[in-house]
């Protein structure tokens, strides 16, 4: 380890780029996802630039275009938590620099179906960027689903942003990756620091992309755990929104940061969205099938003082 690691990360870039079927030219690595969102608004934001984005979603959209001065533009998302391709179209003025889609969406779990969103693209003046957040792009129910990636090589001009954190499991070494074109690109390499993405990182998400044995059973535990989840979780008549991602966004129809609390206390920790400003909405991450099951256990008991609340309240909600 007393060398430093590759600046630009070969290894890894020829790696995705074989997978891909892409230039590595096409690939820029940094210290996780966060870190090319940060190089993003950095690269493409000046003091009155606009950035749009749905809203409840990623937070750091929004905090790092205000720490660039720039002006977010946010968008609710539908009632059915639907991303409003149309309201953000609408907003996209000669100031708009960035338009941010997080697919599938933090903390709702939902995705814009592809045939919409290559309407949209088609649309979308040139003197504006569309992201693709696609961290949790590889637990989608749809296989055959037009990801940002396959978007980019048809030519739609996206710039999409994956990590290793979720799906790869190594959130601890902070790696994540854009795909765009090279110009596009650019302007991140001038600004990004040299040593973006450590030794060992790099040598683990090369790994991790060779093993394929683990990602088709953690996708299958994953899946298998949506499904238990869910039906714990409906069996109280909490909705549970439909989720492309490997966390399930709850409505609790309770003060959830109570449900949090009582939780935590059992070592225990759930989402709870206050902060999204949906204070009887929480996020639950699928954990192994023991996980989910002690958390229905602990939650059972939860849920009945829950729903006793609600009967004594006349059924408020
Ligand atoms: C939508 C989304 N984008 C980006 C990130 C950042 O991921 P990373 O761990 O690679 O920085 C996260 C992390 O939670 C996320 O939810």
């Amino acid at each position: 380890m007393a060398f430093y690691p590759d600046t630009t990360a070969t290894a890894l870039r020829n790696r995705l780029a074989k997978l891909y079927d892409i230039s590595a030219d096409e690939i820029i690595t940094a210290n996780g996802a966060d870190n090319i969102l940060t190089l993003l608004i950095s690269a493409y934001i000046n003091a009155g630039d606009e950035v749009i984005y749905c809203i409840p979603t990623f937070p750091s959209y929004r905090s790092t275009t205000l720490l660039m001065g720039g002006v977010p533009v946010e968008v609710p998302l539908t009632k059915s938590w639907q991303f409003d391709l149309d309201g953000i179209f609408s907003k996209i003025t000669a100031k708009t620099k960035l338009i941010f889609i997080c697919n599938p969406n933090n903390p709702t779990g939902t995705m814009v179906p592809s045939d919409e969103l290559k309407i949209f693209l088609e649309k979308v003046p040139d003197h504006v960027q569309v992201v693709l957040d696609e961290a949790y792009i590889e637990y989608r129910d749809q296989e055959d689903y037009l990801t940002g990636i396959v978007l980019h090589k048809k030519s739609y001009p996206v710039i999409v942003v994956r990590t290793f954190s979720k799906f790869y499991g190594l959130a601890g070494l902070r790696i994540g990756y854009a795909v765009a074109c090279e110009d596009v690109l650019e302007p991140l390499l001038r600004i990004r620091e040299p040593f973006a993405a450590n030794r060992i990182a790099i040598e683990a998400a090369v790994a991790a992309l060779d093993d394929e044995a683990f990602g088709r059973d953690h996708l299958l535990e994953v899946k298998k755990g949506k499904d238990y989840l869910t039906k714990e979780l409906s069996r109280y008549g909490f909705e549970v929104v439909p989720s492309q991602t490997n966390f399930l966004f709850v409505n609790l129809k309770t003060d959830a940061v109570n449900v949090f609390e009582q939780l935590l206390s059992k070592g225990i920790i759930i989402r709870p969205c206050a902060p999204w400003g949906y204070p009887e909405h929480v996020r639950i991450s699928v954990g192994t099938q023991a996980q989910n099951e002690e958390f229905t256990k602990a939650f059972s008991l939860i849920a009945t003082q829950c729903i006793n609340e609600l009967m004594a309240d006349g059924g408020r909600k």
